[in-house]
């Protein structure tokens, strides 16, 4: 790997400076995704790997961005268990047959993710061959919860209502979709390695929505059971969420190597609670970029500055790139946080 600095912040190794890269990286904030996404469908472009190819190298191209993430969804997954998926305009992910009984869980197909998202396993392969060595290409999935959620809900979701009445009013059956989804996230995590990711990231977006102690006992034994599965397969693995900053000891125990931290905890007091031996990913706020240069920089100041330097830092936003976000503040970021000193 000519650019290691990602996996080398992976594992708390010295870099000679901090790696960047963001999420939603690929997508519609860019004129050339846009002039991609003008012609195909989004569900079109993570299913044809040349497409999915194309649109994860765009941001490569354009930025000097220290990891490539594999142009996809976490939602396509769910389809092999046959939910049906689509995106609606301006409405965002839709299941049209949402889960709602115990019947309609146990009805769902345990599918193999190489023969269902071949296409995904596919466009990894073409990214590798493009990417020839430049830089680490991560792989993703969604963790357990959160794919529980968008299926129960049938979309997006501000409450989770239908989820939670789930999990506290029929926890075996909560715990038996939960532990379908797990082996679904791992199969599908370990033939994404196979193929040549250097790294994973679990996103579990909508974990936050969760009691502390209820993420312990409903959710956190799924994101370590993925997050072993992962790690024994030689990679590292970097769990995110947001809306965390109440149960960050409890992310510690998923094991990962990597934590997410959204912007709303200073990037040092989240890495004092998750403890030392583990590194931390953040945490600018996304909207930020809105913001003229200099306010830029003062913010990716104080991120640098807190973290001082300490090995296993990986800047990213705390979410993902919001659409409209300037270009050339994007490229801005990337340029300065490379040329920020790190003093020891
Ligand atoms: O980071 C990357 O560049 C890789 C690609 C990626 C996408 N989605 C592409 C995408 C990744 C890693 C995701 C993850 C994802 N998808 C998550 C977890 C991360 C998070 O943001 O919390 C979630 C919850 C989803 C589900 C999803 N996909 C939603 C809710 C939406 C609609 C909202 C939106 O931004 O449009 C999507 C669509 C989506 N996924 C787009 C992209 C580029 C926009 C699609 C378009 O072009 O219209």
């Amino acid at each position: 790997m000519k650019n290691d600095r990602f996996l080398r912040a992976c594992r708390r190794e010295a870099v000679d400076c901090t790696p960047i890269w963001l999420m939603r990286q690929a997508g519609r904030y860019m004129p050339e995704y846009r002039a991609v996404r003008e012609r195909y469908g989004f569900l079109d472009m993570v299913k044809t790997p040349e497409l999915a190819a194309e649109v994860t190298m765009q941001p490569i191209q354009a930025f000097d961005v220290d990891a490539a993430i594999i142009f996809a969804d976490i939602l396509p997954p769910l389809e092999g268990m046959g939910l049906d998926l689509t995106f609606e305009k301006g409405e965002g992910p839709v299941i049209h047959n949402p889960l709602h009984t115990t019947a309609d869980i146990k009805a769902l197909r345990d599918p193999d993710p190489r023969e269902t998202c071949g296409y995904t396993l596919d466009a990894i392969r073409l990214v590798k061959r493009d990417l020839a060595g430049r830089i680490p290409l991560i792989g993703f999935s969604g963790a357990p919860f959160t794919l529980a959620s968008y299926a129960i809900e049938g979309g997006s979701s501000r409450e989770f209502r239908r989820t939670k009445a789930l999990m506290y009013s029929q926890p075996e059956t909560w715990h038996m979709l939960l532990s379908r989804l797990t082996k679904l996230v791992s199969d599908y995590l370990l033939a994404q390695i196979e193929v040549g990711v250097d790294a994973v990231q679990i996103f579990d977006s909508w974990a936050g929505a969760l009691a502390p102690g209820d993420f312990a006992e409903y959710v956190l034994p799924s994101v370590q059971a993925c997050v072993t599965a992962a790690k024994q397969a030689g990679v590292p693995v970097i769990y995110f969420g947001t809306d965390m900053n109440g149960m960050l000891p409890l992310l510690r125990q998923s094991g990962a190597d990597v934590l997410g931290a959204d912007w709303r905890v200073f990037i040092d007091d989240a890495w004092a609670q998750m403890g030392p031996g583990v590194g931390i990913q953040g945490n600018l706020d996304p909207s930020v970029l809105f913001a003229p240069w200099p306010e830029i920089e003062r913010r990716a100041t104080d991120i640098l500055t807190r973290v001082a330097g300490r090995p296993g830092h990986i800047f990213n936003l705390g979410h993902g790139i919001m659409t409209e976000t300037p270009v050339e503040h994007v490229a801005q970021l990337v340029e300065f946080v490379h040329s920020f000193a790190i003093e020891r």
